[in-house]
Formats: structure tokens, sequence, C-alpha cells
């Protein structure tokens, strides 16, 4: 089980307490007198280059940072997390995605030859089922080759998939795919006119196959698709499900075979390692499905075994914690200078803020410390050109990850050239800013009046020092990709292990999903169900006005 002790009250926090006192002083550039900071502060793994040497940190930071993991136990978490311990006490379940793409099948303990034996089953079973839908053998109702498949999810049921559908777009070969989440209607109903029910595949992936939205969508799936097609006994050529929940799936009307299995030590946001990427699978081949898994597995073993100083993700939540707790920053952002990557800062959004945005330790009492941050991020250069003033000229300590592949996917004259030098001069104008005298010199050199000059210069300071991390990978396999995510997945571990909080429930999603259910049937059927405020009840009213 994991360690129940708050960070503050570690030696080793009150050594970062006095430490932090020292180093915000510093700016950033003057860091940099050390010409050996790039190489003492970068790691190598792999074909992955992460340079986090644009960080508010010297070598004592790192070191405090190793005192407070060990006082933190981090070394035990991480073995409880791969060893299958329920280190998900609030729910009591044992936490394995890890096991998901364990081909070498190194680290599970307990249960584990069934466990494997489980996974590799389902694995075999999407193997079959995608090599047979894209290559025409599965057909629908009417002889038709299926054409297009539809995902119905949400929250890890939508973002992972999704995510890396697009990410891996590029090695798309298979039938055109579609997302649905929204319970909004508009999102189906613009969706359904892409489509022929005789050629669509419906993947309902669900861990509960309970959750209203999905289940929502779903069912006007069905209606739409049997619309058309008459035969109940159709539904078995269109519609596959992808759960934890056999039971209701059969009571859905999905056949028994078209079930695709997971289990409850899958948290959904981190699913998309299992039967929830069937539609990766579906899109891009098993094979390059499997690719992407033996990345995230490379991550795996370099999470587990390398030293905390050249661990990824070990400095990636050290320094999430740093400017959370130290600095009082309040939000993160992540930066894909990689325009297959624009879904990544929303996949992370449900990973980082679902699993850390808790307020209650792991002994129950409230913490008293700053713990998940808010994520955001848009691609690069795109947010140069909308959000960026904040981070260069607001008020708030931003930092920021910046993602850029060596090579690009797309040979087109010098786009990926210009891409690149955006990305480094972000990183390089975040941490050096322009000073009052820089800027100063520069207006002289316009020939700005001088009485011009003090009107504006100030406007034009850049404060600079602003932490970056740069990450680097060579191309955006599939196999890079799952290694990206993986490392981001155990970054947020590490920090919950640092803050000691559970970082596998979401008790946070429930009390909004409850109450949309009392007041769904006040919609519906114009009654008051429970006694609301005033502004709800007002709300309420007004909708009610007018309204079917
Ligand atoms: O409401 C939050 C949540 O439970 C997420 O954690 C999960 O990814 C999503 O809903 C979808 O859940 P399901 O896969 O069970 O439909």
């Amino acid at each position: 089980m994991l360690k129940k002790i708050h960070p503050t009250h570690t030696m080793a926090w009150e050594k970062l307490l006095r430490h932090y006192k020292e180093i915000k002083k510093v700016h950033l550039k003057d860091l940099f007198k050390d010409k050996k900071r790039f190489e003492k502060f970068s790691i190598e793994f792999e074909d992955i280059l992460f340079d986090y040497s644009k960080n508010k940190i010297n070598e004592r930071t790192i070191e405090l940072f190793i005192e407070l993991a060990d006082e933190m136990a981090l070394e035990k978490a991480i073995a409880s997390m791969f060893e299958g311990d329920r280190i998900n006490e609030t729910e009591n379940r044992a936490v394995l995605h890890t096991a998901l793409r364990s081909f070498k099948q190194k680290y599970v303990h307990t249960g584990s030859h069934e466990l494997y034996k489980n996974i590799e089953n389902v694995r075999n079973k999407m193997r079959s089922f995608s090599n047979d839908v894209r290559s025409g053998k599965w057909i629908g109702y009417s002889g038709k080759k299926i054409t297009d498949v539809v995902n119905i999810g949400i929250g890890g049921s939508d973002l992972g998939p999704y995510m890396v559908c697009e990410a891996l777009k590029h090695y798309a070969d298979g039938p055109d795919l579609h997302f649905v989440s929204n319970v909004d209607g508009a999102h189906i109903s613009e969706t359904f006119k892409k489509l022929d029910p005789e050629t669509t595949l419906f993947l309902i992936a669900s861990k509960t196959f309970t959750t209203q939205e999905t289940m929502t969508n779903a069912f006007t799936a069905r209606d739409w698709f049997l619309k058309k097609a008459k035969d109940q006994k159709q539904v078995k050529k269109h519609f596959a499900a992808l759960s934890t929940n056999t039971e209701k799936v059969v009571e859905f009307g999905i056949d028994k075979e078209n079930i695709f299995e997971f289990w409850d030590f899958v948290g959904g946001r981190y699913s998309l390692w299992s039967a929830i990427g069937m539609s990766i699978a579906v899109s891009i081949g098993y094979e390059r499905f499997e690719e992407l898994l033996k990345g995230a597995e490379a991550a795996d073993h370099h999470f587990r075994t390398a030293d905390y100083k050249k661990n990824i993700p070990v400095i990636m939540g050290m320094l999430g914690v740093w400017y959370a707790d130290f600095f009082g920053a309040e939000c993160e952002m992540v930066l894909p200078y990689d325009q297959y990557l624009h879904r990544f800062p929303a996949f992370l959004q449900q990973l980082s803020m679902e699993s850390n945005g808790k307020s209650v330790s792991r002994d129950g009492s409230k913490v008293n410390y700053r713990t998940g941050q808010i994520l955001l991020g848009e691609p690069g250069t795109n947010g140069q050109h909308s959000f960026y003033q904040l981070i260069h000229q607001g008020t708030h300590l931003i930092p920021a990850d910046f993602l850029c592949a060596k090579e690009p996917l797309n040979e087109l004259a010098d786009h990926h050239c210009k891409l690149q030098s955006n990305f480094l001069a972000q990183t390089e104008a975040l941490m050096i800013g322009r000073t009052k005298d820089e800027v100063i010199e520069m207006l002289e050199k316009s020939n700005v009046p001088e009485t011009e000059a003090r009107k504006v210069y100030l406007h034009k300071v850049f404060k600079g020092d602003n932490p970056t991390n740069s990450i680097i990978y060579d191309k955006l396999t599939p196999y890079a990709l799952g290694k990206l995510i993986a490392l981001y997945e155990h970054k947020v571990f590490v920090q919950g292990v640092i803050w000691n909080i559970y970082s596998f429930d979401q008790w946070g999603v429930e009390l909004g999903k409850e109450l949309a259910g009392k007041i769904l049937s006040e919609l519906k059927d114009k009654k008051v169900e429970a006694p609301h405020d005033c502004s709800t009840e007002g709300l309420l009213k007004h909708l009610r006005k007018g309204g079917k």
C-alpha cells in the first residue's frame, strides 16, 4: 500500500522551502552562465531528447527532490503499481494499465498468469476483428464492406483513442473514423450526415456501459440503424462493445461475440491500451497498434529502471510540484509543435486533472498545499497568435512543455524548418526575455523620438524567466507516441505520490451526474423533485417556458 504522509511534514520539504527562497531570485538566464547546463539537465531516452535545463533549478534542487521522493517512498509506490497492489484504495482496485502493454511480462506478480492470458486473448480477438473490418471480410447486413467506423464514448473512452487516431492519421489506411462523445444531439446528428447505415460499424466504448452520454448516443445510433435495416438481428453486424460490463452490453442487444472485454484494474483515462483502443487498430492496423503499446512498454521500463536523475517522468513530476507548491503556479501548458498532436493537451487534461484534482490526502485529512495543476494547451504555432501574450507578459508564472518532431511526416518546402525555428525561439524568448535597456536601445536604433520611447518602452519589456521543458522525438511514429503518452502517465503518478493523494479515483464527477439525473426528470415531466436555490429554480423555469 502507499505510504500516508504529508509531503510538507518531510525534512526535504523544509529544505526545499529554504532553497526556493534563494533560487527564486536568480533569473533563468543567469543560471545559464553555467555552460554545462544543457548537458547536466537533459536526458536521452531512445529517440527522445528531454531538455529541462530551462527551469529554475540547479543540482541542489534535484538532490532535494530526490530526498523528497525517498521520504515519500516513491520507489515502493512504483513497484506497488506495477506489481498489482490495490493502490486505488478508495475503489479497492489494482492499477494495471501497464500490464496491457507488457509483452515481456516482467513486473506483475499476483495472479499474473491468468491475467496475461486474458489480456492476450482479447488482443488476439482485437487483431482478427480489426483485420476483418479493414480487409472487407466483415460485411454489413446488405453485403457491403464497412467504410465508416464510429466510436461512441466519452472521457477516457473517447479522448485517448481520438487523440491517438488524430496523432497517427498519417498511417491511417482503414475505414474512416468518427468519434461521437457529447450528449448534445448536434454531435451525432452531424456525424450521421456523413454515414450510410449499410456501411457503418459502431463501437460502443464504455467501461461501465452506464454512462448517460454514451448510452443515449448508442440508443440513438441503434434507432438510426434500424430505421433502415429494419431487422433487429442485423445489429450483430454493425455494433460492437468495448466494455467491462458484459451484462449491460447483452441487455443492450449486442452479440456476445462482439464484446471486447477489459477489466476494472484499467482506469478510464488509462484505457486506450485496452479494447478501448479498437478504433486505433481499425484505423492504422493491429500491428501498428501493438507498436504503440510497445512504445509505452519501453517508457514503463525506463520509468522503473532509470536513475531518478535520468528518469524523465520522475523529473517532470518533480518540476510540476516545484512550480505548483513553491512558486505558486496555478497552471501548466503543453504546447506540441506538431499538428498531429492537436488533441494531446485535451487528452492530458483528463489524465492529469481527473487524476490529481484532489484535496483530501491518503490519510483522509485535507491537504494544506497545492495539488493538481490546471493544464492547458494548443498546438504551436497557432497558440503563439492567441494566448502566448499572457505567458510572455502576463502576471502568472506558467511552466510549459514544448514538443516537436525532429523529422516531419510531410516534406513540404521549408514548413518544418519554420515550425522548428518557432519552437526554439519561443523557449529561448521565454527564458531570456528582453530588458528595459535592450528595449530603449532598440527604440533608439529605430529613431523613435525620446518622448515617444518613454511612453511605450515598459510595454515592450519581456520579463523572461519563464520555465520550459523541450521534448524532441525523431518522428511521430506509433512507437514514439506510445512512449510520450506513457511518460506523461507516469509523471502524473509521481505527482500523486508526492502529493499523498489517490490519483486513480474520480469521485468529483459524481455529484454533477446525480443532480443531472434529478433535473432531467424535472425538465421532462415539469415537476419539482428537489428544492433548488433560486438561481437554479429561475433557470429551470426559463428553460421550461415555451420549451417542449
Ligand atoms: O465521468 C468521468 C468518467 O468516469 C471517466 O473517468 C471515464 O473515462 C468516463 O467517465 C467514461 O466512463 P465509461 O467508459 O464508463 O463510459
